[in-house]
Order: structure tokens, then C-alpha cells, then sequence
């Protein structure tokens, strides 16, 4: 098993590129089940959970090129419409396929995600938004077996599930008639997923509002697009230099995809300097303790919680962490506190009590977020810190540890009975 081992206390400066989102980019790919012929997507990051997306169209019966960033698929032929457990298990992402396999064959056999460390990532709004569809869904033996054709509808979502949203869309492009989605999630790798539908021969309106308008159209076909940059990843990186002190540039990013999030480094004493593609984040003074909650987009990303509670935990007094996302995301609450961290969680609630300093520890980390930011923590406390549990890591951050390196971090992997591994 593999770990990353992090020596604390050198200068982290520098400049990383993000890749493309993956929280689009798996999107896409089951998009392009929607139409038949090649579809290619540049700015693909190199991930786990796009190999294992891969794997999934490719049970499907379509064929996946890649070539560096760029990745074909090639959905002329279905050969099946499951997505098998096995694979599903792997990654729950993959029930992103439902909507597109009921959009392109009226047929679905998609098994039920299951849970995580995070939370229970229920579908059941999924479901719901598809039965309004007109489509027959039963849930039995651990699967979600869809059938029929879709229609429009007005579909009011309870929570702006992205999930939900993403394969409602996928669902409606092809449906007959118009589809109103109410209460969508209105995060970019949304829009990025409309934007490519529409490139595609779909009519989508009000994508990144909380108000989707899809007129069903009778086909789509194959097109080239590119993934958006990764905010998340970007988010990243920009904490590993607010958490030193920096200077970091991050580029290949929309800033105004977090503007929430560069709002509070501000308020935590940073100085960020934005571009078109790209933000610097310094820091020289202490870091001031800030509260934030989770939201869906454009509120403070769920995602980033984990890497702001790290930063607060070196903050200069208190601050509170509201989770309103996934009720078990405070998970990495009790690995940070391993490392001296003073958090206390009541509920949705953390209180953070800033301390000097971490000390380096073994940890291991529960997510893939909860990872990165278990290594980040690393970069500033005293000592060594060990993190285990690094596939989740794999999953979203292509290249983590070299991009850290390159902005100095005394950072690298190891296989655990000591050999060094990259
Ligand atoms: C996507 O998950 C992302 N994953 C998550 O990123 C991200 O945290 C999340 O959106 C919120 O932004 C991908 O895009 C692959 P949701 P998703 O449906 O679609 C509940 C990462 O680290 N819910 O908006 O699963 C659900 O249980 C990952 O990259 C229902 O109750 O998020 C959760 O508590 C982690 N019923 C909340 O809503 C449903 O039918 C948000 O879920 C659907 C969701």
C-alpha cells in the first residue's frame, strides 16, 4: 500500500496548471453515450475515476481512446445498458450513466451507488425526477431499472442535487417535449455539461441558474469540447500557499468559479491577486479565524472544507465550520485532530480553536479531499506526517505530489515497508 510522506516546514512557493474538472469530466464522458459517433474531450485530467469511467462505457459498448488530455469515445454501437456493481462500487460517479442511457435507449439498469465516508449519496431525487420524466423506474436487488421513453416535465427538485440535476438534464435532451428542471444545482461543471449538450444539438436554457429549460430534440451528435478547469483542484493548491505564506500562482481556472472561497482567504488575512485564468495567493501576516458553511454553488464549496479546516486550525482563535452538504464530511475532523488540531463537532457544527502548530502524525485519509488536505496540513507542522489511504487522492488529483514538489514542499510517495515509489 502506498502512502505520502510530507517533512513540514519548508517554503511553499511557486506556480501549478490545473487540468480539467473532474466533476465535469465524468460527466461528459457519459454524455457522449448520447449520440452515435466519436466524441473527443481535451483537458481530460489523468485520474482514477476516469479510467474507471472509462471502463464503465466500455461494458457499455462504446470504445475509449486517450492520448495524453484527450479522450475519444466512440458510442456509435451500445451493446448494453447495466452498469454493473462491481463497477458502480468502485465508483459512484458512474451513476451518471442513468440518464444518458435512458435518454439514448429508453433503458437503464444502473446498480444503487451505496455509500461513503462522507455521507449516504442517496439518488433518490434522481428517481423521482425520472418517474416525472414518464419513466418507469424500480429499484430492486440493489439496482435501478429504468424503462421507456421520456417526456417533458416541470420537475422541482427537493435539494439542488448536481447529480440529479446532471442526469435529468441527460434524461430530457431527447425527451419529447419541453423539461423544466426547478431547484437545479447551478455549479459550473453544470454549465460546462449544458454548454456541451448544446454543442451537441440539444436546447438548454438557464443552465447555471436554479431554472433549466430543455426542449427535447429528435438527435444529437458527436462533438469535440473541452473540460473545464478543475475549481476544486485549483481551491487546492491556492490553500497550500495561504497555509504557508506563499507567494502561489494557480492558473488554468475560472477565478469567478470561486469567488466565495477567495472572498474568505481574504478575510483570513491573504492578498490575492486574480487574473482571467489564473489567482496568487500570499500571506504575511497571521491567519484570522473565519466561519463559513457549506453550500451549494455559489455558496462555499463542500468540497474545499476539509482544506479550510485545515487552514483554520492554524488560524489566530476561533472560527465555526457549518456542513449543510454531507452529513458525515466532518469525518476528517478526527485525523486533523491527530495532528493537534483543536476541533470540536456538535452536528452539522466543527469548532476550530487555531493552535500554533500542528505536529506531523500518521493519518489516513477518508476522502479524497479529507487527503489533500491531510498533506497540506503536513506542509506546515512540525515534523513528518505519514498519510495512508492515498487512492482517494488518485482519484481527483492528477499528479499531486509533483505539483506540490514543484512549489517546494519536501513531499513523496512511498510504498509502506519504506520504498521510496515516485
Ligand atoms: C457531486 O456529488 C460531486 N461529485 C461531489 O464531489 C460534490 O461534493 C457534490 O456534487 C456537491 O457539490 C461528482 O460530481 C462526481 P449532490 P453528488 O447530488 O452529485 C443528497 C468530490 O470530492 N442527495 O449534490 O453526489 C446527497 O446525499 C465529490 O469531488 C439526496 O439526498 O452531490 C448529499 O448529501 C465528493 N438525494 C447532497 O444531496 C439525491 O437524489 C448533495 O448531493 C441526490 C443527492
Amino acid at each position: 500500500m502506498e502512502a505520502i510522506v510530507v517533512e513540514g516546514g519548508k517554503p511553499i512557493t511557486g506556480e501549478v496548471h490545473v487540468g480539467g474538472a473532474k466533476n465535469s469530466a465524468l460527466k461528459l464522458m457519459a454524455a457522449a453515450l448520447l449520440a452515435p459517433g466519436v466524441t473527443t474531450l481535451r483537458n481530460v485530467p489523468d485520474i482514477s475515476d476516469v479510467a474507471l469511467m472509462a471502463e464503465v462505457l466500455e461494458h457499455l459498448g462504446a470504445h475509449v481512446g486517450r492520448d495524453g488530455h484527450v479522450l475519444t469515445v466512440d458510442a456509435t454501437e451500445l451493446v448494453s445498458h447495466e452498469a454493473p456493481y462491481d463497477l458502480v462500487a468502485r465508483m459512484r460517479a458512474s451513476t451518471c450513466v442513468l440518464g444518458a442511457l435512458v435518454g439514448r435507449l429508453g433503458r437503464a439498469h444502473v446498480a444503487m451507488p451505496g455509500g461513503c465516508n462522507i455521507g449516504s449519496r442517496k439518488v433518490d431525487m434522481h428517481i423521482h425526477g425520472l418517474e416525472q420524466l414518464g419513466v418507469t423506474v424500480r429499484t430492486e436487488h440493489g439496482y435501478i431499472d429504468a424503462s421507456g421513453r421520456a417526456h417533458g416535465a416541470n420537475v422541482f427538485l427537493d435539494f439542488p442535487s448536481v447529480g440529479a440535476t446532471e442526469n435529468l438534464l441527460m434524461a430530457s435532451v431527447l425527451a419529447d417535449g419541453v423539461t423544466v428542471i426547478d431547484n437545479a444545482a447551478r455549479e459550473p461543471e453544470i454549465v460546462d455539461l449544458a454548454n456541451m449538450l448544446g454543442e451537441m444539438g440539444a436546447a438548454i436554457e438557464g443552465a447555471g441558474s436554479s431554472v433549466i429549460r430543455v426542449t427535447g430534440v429528435a438527435a444529437l451528435s458527436a462533438v469535440e469540447h473541452a473540460v473545464v478547469g478543475d475549481r476544486i483542484e485549483a481551491g487546492t493548491y491556492l490553500m497550500a500557499g495561504a497555509i504557508d505564506s506563499g507567494p502561489v500562482t494557480v492558473t488554468g481556472f475560472d477565478p469567478s468559479h470561486l469567488d466565495i472561497v477567495l472572498q474568505k482567504l481574504e478575510q483570513a488575512g491573504c492578498t490575492l491577486d486574480r487574473g482571467t485564468d489564473r489567482v496568487t495567493v500570499s500571506r504575511t501576516g497571521p491567519l484570522r479565524p473565519v466561519d463559513i458553511q457549506t453550500l451549494p454553488y455559489p455558496g462555499f464549496p463542500t468540497d474545499l472544507q476539509s482544506l479550510f479546516m485545515t487552514l483554520m486550525s492554524i488560524a489566530d482563535g476561533g472560527s465555526v465550520i457549518t456542513e449543510n452538504v454531507f452529513e458525515n464530511r466532518f469525518i476528517f475532523a478526527d485525523e486533523i485532530s491527530r495532528m493537534g488540531a483543536d476541533v470540536r463537532i456538535d452536528g452539522h457544527y466543527a469548532l476550530i480553536r487555531g493552535v500554533a502548530q500542528l505536529s506531523g502524525a500518521p493519518v489516513a485519509g477518508p476522502d479524497l479531499r479529507g487527503g489533500a488536505a491531510l498533506v497540506l496540513a503536513g506542509l506546515v507542522a512540525d515534523g513528518r506526517t505519514v498519510v495512508t489511504e492515498i487512492h482517494h487522492i488518485d482519484r481527483g488529483y492528477e499528479g499531486f505530489v509533483d505539483k506540490l514538489r514543484s512549489l517546494g514542499a519536501d513531499v513523496r510517495r512511498i510504498e509502506l515497508d519504506g520504498l521510496e515509489t515516485a
